[in-house]
């Protein structure tokens, strides 16, 4: 039996590391690599272009810089944090996200966005939002003690 479980373990380390190392497999970050250090290297996460924006009719893309205990959606006219989206009803949202530091959860609680951030990737999803109400972002992976005062709404309108 000793045999049997050792047999085991090696095989699924063997698959894993099949889809990691020769797949390239990553959770939903379809292999887009970015430095955690450096966010604002790529366009996407430079502060003036977080948050919402709209890319055409009903085409819209939500670029978000996750680091302990923020989601970084931008700032207002005002210069203050941005906290609340508002998205139209049966548009197209391309959520794309990154961390600076740790591993962060990205769901927008009572809809499919639930993706994991990984340092290092950008995670990204395209969803459409056909039900209209005001739900929560938060993040669903541990991160640190400041974990559950990280979250965000969202408003679907
Ligand atoms: Cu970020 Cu938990």
């Amino acid at each position: 039996w000793l045999i049997f479980g050792g047999a085991s373990l090696v095989l699924f380390l063997a698959i894993l590391g099949f889809g990691a190392f020769y797949l390239g497999t990553h959770p939903q970050s379809h292999g887009v690599t970015i430095d955690p250090e450096n966010v604002e290297a790529n366009e996407a996460f430079q502060r003036e272009n977080l948050g919402i924006t709209q890319v055409d009719d009903d085409k819209y893309i939500v670029n978000v810089v996750a680091s302990a205990f923020n989601y970084d959606l931008g700032s207002d006219e005002d210069g203050n944090a941005v906290s609340h989206l508002e998205i139209p009803k049966g548009s197209t949202v391309l959520f794309q996200v990154v961390s600076t530091d740790v591993v962060h959860g990205f769901n927008v609680a009572g809809t499919n966005v639930n993706m994991m951030v990984e340092p290092g990737y950008i995670s990204s999803m395209e969803v459409q939002l056909n039900k209209a109400g005001e739900y929560t972002l938060l993040c669903n992976e541990y991160c640190g003690v400041g974990h559950h005062m990280m979250h965000a709404t969202v408003e679907v309108v």
